[in-house]
């Protein structure tokens, strides 16, 4: 139960990340790291999907070797990860060698448990989204996410998907919370009640990029059973000591995009269901981040933001606040403008403005040295201490931007608090400005702690600003928690307004 094995999808390497993947990632970062606030014990891995036809065809317009380009891309990832404060465990590569061995060990059971069989795959194939498509799947000759398609003939090897149809009807309704928001469990039990087997191979003449079949060499895997596979391998399956795999596999949570939630609450629970393993324990599906059209934000549109140049506009932190307060689960349109503007609303304006308020105030009314607490509770404390709980609360049920909600209502009613009690116009009377600075302070400071896990640096700036170290939730759930008697600086603005 203190454990928790978090993932992100694999991105396929046809590109470098952009705004929707650093989403996914970013939003999968602060999970993880609210979970070790809560003190868990966490796995997080993230990674590319480096086979098949789109990061092929991806390499051959670069006039590159596959596996260069694989190479100069994972790099690419790592870096922008690196300059988003993303703290992962694992980085995930599908062609290391490792993940070859362990995915034909895989391959090989399923068929040896006697569900693969050969067949003619007749139909059509959408490279993009690396998906079979039949006849009757399309919508105006494309495929229903509206990418292109070709028709394909081909002998190929089956999986017996439809035989795990009744066993996975059953785990939807027996665990009515495997897939979060509910509201996409419909989607998934009615794909489910058409069951079909899936094609799980292509053959190497027209595809070379892949993982050959532990029993047809003239075959490579497809590449979404490839990729699906990482998460157990991820997670220590089939390691020389594979005694924390179960540990890990127990608390299971992937997150990704709607786009790919058929893929892993219907294939990928058939696939462990055939590997006789248990199931994961959740799927958490975000919505989509939308141009100003409305539409998927994606790189086929052209419309794609650069998480890197944003990142260096407004500052990292602030680039992951905006991620947080988008409310998760549900499709939301965002632009540059729109990041500026949160930038500058909450973190300028709100937060950077009362640490700059209170710090100045504590410098010219008490010499910079905080004070004692006052000797009773303010109800703003009090507040505070209910704000621990329902971010606490908000975070469990994946409320991401209601926990984010909560926090600036209580950054919003500590200035408000200053405001009304207005210490500057009495600045000389220490007795009277001291119990009002030191509880402004103390409230600052669990805000300022609830929001590590969402923008790591500045908190922690913040934070020794106000003498202390890197806080834990038992520490943050604690009234006057700060160090009387130190002298504390007013400094540089943490968050500079950035122009529009
Ligand atoms: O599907 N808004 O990789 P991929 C929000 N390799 N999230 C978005 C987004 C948007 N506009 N665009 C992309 C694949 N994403 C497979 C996964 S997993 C075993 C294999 C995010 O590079 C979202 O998480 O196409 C989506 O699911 C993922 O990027 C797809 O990344
Ligand atoms: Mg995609």
């Amino acid at each position: 139960m203190n454990k928790l094995y978090i993932t992100t999808p694999l991105y396929y390497v046809n590109d470098k990340p952009h705004a929707g993947t650093a989403y996914s990632t970013v939003i999968a970062d602060i999970f993880n790291r609210f979970h070790q606030f809560f003190s868990k014990e966490t796995l997080f891995l993230t990674g590319v999907d480096e086979h098949g036809q789109k990061c092929q065809q991806a390499a051959e317009g670069k006039n590159m070797d596959v596996q260069d380009h694989c190479d100069e891309m994972a790099q690419v990832f790592i870096k922008t990860w690196e300059n988003l404060s993303i703290k992962y465990d694992v980085f995930y590569r599908t062609t290391s060698s490792e993940h070859k061995q362990c995915v034909q060990k895989a391959l090989q059971k399923i068929f040896d448990r006697g569900f693969i069989y050969e067949s003619t795959y007749e139909g059509w194939y959408s490279v993009s989204e690396e998906i079979f498509y039949k006849e009757k799947d399309l919508v105006d000759g494309k495929s229903p996410q509206g990418k292109l398609v070709t028709k394909i003939t081909e002998k190929n090897y089956f999986f017996k998907m439809s035989q795990f149809k009744n066993q996975l009807i059953q785990h939807l309704q027996d665990h009515p919370d495997f897939i979060y928001p509910s509201t996409r469990q419909n989607e998934v039990l009615s794909f489910v009640k058409n069951l079909e087997d899936l094609c799980i191979s292509r053959p190497k003449s027209r595809l070379k990029w892949g993982i050959p079949l532990p029993f047809d060499s003239d075959y490579v895997v497809y590449v979404w059973v490839d990729a699906l596979l990482n998460y157990i391998f991820g997670a220590g399956l089939w390691k020389e000591s594979d005694s924390d795999f179960e540990s890990w596999w127990k608390e299971s949570v992937h997150f990704i995009g709607k786009d790919i939630l058929i893929t892993h609450a219907v294939y990928w629970p058939c696939l462990l269901m055939a590997l006789d393993l248990p199931l994961p324990k959740k799927i958490v599906s975000h919505g989509w981040l939308l141009n100003q059209d409305l539409e998927k934000m994606s790189k086929s549109q052209g419309d794609i933001l650069d998480p890197l140049e944003l990142a260096q506009q407004i500052g990292h932190d602030s680039l992951r606040y905006f991620f947080s307060s988008v409310r998760f689960g549900h499709d939301a349109p965002i632009s540059q403008k729109m990041i500026i503007q949160e930038h500058n609303q909450s973190l300028a304006n709100n937060l950077g403005n009362l640490v700059q308020r209170v710090l100045t105030l504590i410098e010219s009314s008490l010499a910079g040295t905080l004070p004692p607490p006052p000797s009773s509770l303010h109800p703003l404390q009090e507040k505070s201490m209910e704000t621990c709980e329902k971010v606490s609360k908000y975070i469990h049920e994946f409320s991401i931007h209601m926990a984010v909600f909560e926090i600036t209502e209580l950054l919003n009613q500590t200035n408000k608090f200053l405001e009304e009690t207005a210490p500057w116009n009495f600045i000389s009377e220490k007795d009277k400005t001291a119990p009002i600075l030191y509880t402004a302070l103390d409230v600052l400071r669990v805000a300022v702690s609830l929001l590590q896990p969402i923008i790591p640096n500045a908190s922690q700036e913040v934070l020794r600003r106000l003498g202390l170290p890197p806080q834990s939730f038992e520490q943050t759930k604690k009234v006057n928690q700060l160090k009387s008697g130190i002298v504390v600086k007013k400094e540089s603005p943490i968050f500079p307004r950035v122009r529009l």
